[in-house]
């Protein structure tokens, strides 16, 4: 039992979808930043999974990656991605707004979603956090701010997929009888605190989320909130002015960003 104990890595699995794109390479390393991944005691234990290879990957993390091996378009391979996991933090899709439907946001963000959500359900996951967009919301005028409690109105087909992400969540959490909760974070642009810059339009500051923030928000999703069975909740840093806003994120998640692109812009006085 001790030698097994020592040989073995510890600690529950968490999948991440699109584990080779931009915010899951980032989270990944604050993760390990964190001490929350790796070896021992370390609460996770990751499995990746994307049709990319991912870099930077650890001997103790498991990979199912490849154009066929690691394509969540393909309800065999999402079973086989979350078996036996704790949660999954599904980021797997077509970033773009302008992804066509057909050659793209088809396969990537409705397939692969339903897919791990079905999966999910299936195999007894614990908790799925989906990466929703604020493009879910992008059809309210620019000087609404939108809540997370208001309904999508996506601006473009991109944000329609997101909405569908979030509705396909509550189906299956609902068909779950209580054993699956999910958490879709409807999330701003991302970027990191040297790349915001006062040359950006106003509108771009108000949808910003950090790195940091998120990465905090997306431990708050995974760690906590117990009691949440299904929410859809708005993900962006503390912005001077919020295109969307943060009630609900900072009471249900106990989220507490600390950027706010405005006063970092103005800062840098670039
Ligand atoms: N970057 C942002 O500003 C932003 C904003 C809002 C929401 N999001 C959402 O967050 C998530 C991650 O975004 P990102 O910026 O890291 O994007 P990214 O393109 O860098 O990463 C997405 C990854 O998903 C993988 N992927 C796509 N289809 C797949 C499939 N069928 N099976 C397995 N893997 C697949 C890609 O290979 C890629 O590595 C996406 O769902 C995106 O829509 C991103």
């Amino acid at each position: 039992m001790q030698a097994e104990q020592r040989g073995s890595v510890a600690g529950r699995v968490l999948v991440i979808t699109g584990a080779a794109g931009r915010i899951g390479s980032f989270y990944r390393q604050h993760l390990r930043e964190q001490g929350a991944v790796g070896d021992g005691a370390a609460q996770w234990r990751l499995r990746l999974v994307d049709v990319r290879a991912p870099e930077g990957v650890r001997p103790e993390d498991e990979v199912l990656a490849g154009a066929e091996a690691g394509n969540l378009a393909d309800l065999d391979v999402a079973r086989r991605a979350v078996a036996g996991a704790h949660s999954v933090l599904h980021l797997a899709a077509d970033p773009s707004p302008r992804a066509d439907f057909y050659a793209s946001l088809l396969d990537r963000n409705i397939k692969a979603t339903y897919n791990v959500l079905h999966a999910a359900a299936e195999a007894g996951v614990r908790r799925v956090v989906f990466a929703s967009s604020v493009n879910a919301i992008g059809g309210y005028p620019k000087d609404v701010q939108v809540r997370a409690e208001d309904v999508a109105w996506p601006g473009n087909v991109y944000g329609a997929s997101k909405a569908w992400g979030e509705a396909v969540c509550g189906a299956f959490v609902a068909q779950s009888e209580g054993k699956l909760s999910a958490i879709a974070v409807r999330i701003g642009g991302v970027t990191s605190r040297e790349r915001i810059s006062s040359g950006r339009q106003q509108g771009w500051h108000a949808i910003a989320v950090t790195y940091d923030d998120l990465s905090q928000l997306f431990d708050r999703c995974l760690n906590g909130a117990p009691d949440v069975t299904f929410a859809v909740v708005n993900g962006i840093s503390a912005n001077r002015f919020l295109r969307m806003d943060l009630e609900s994120t900072r009471r249900r998640l106990g989220y507490r960003p600390n950027d706010d692109a405005f006063a970092i812009a103005e800062a840098q006085g670039t």
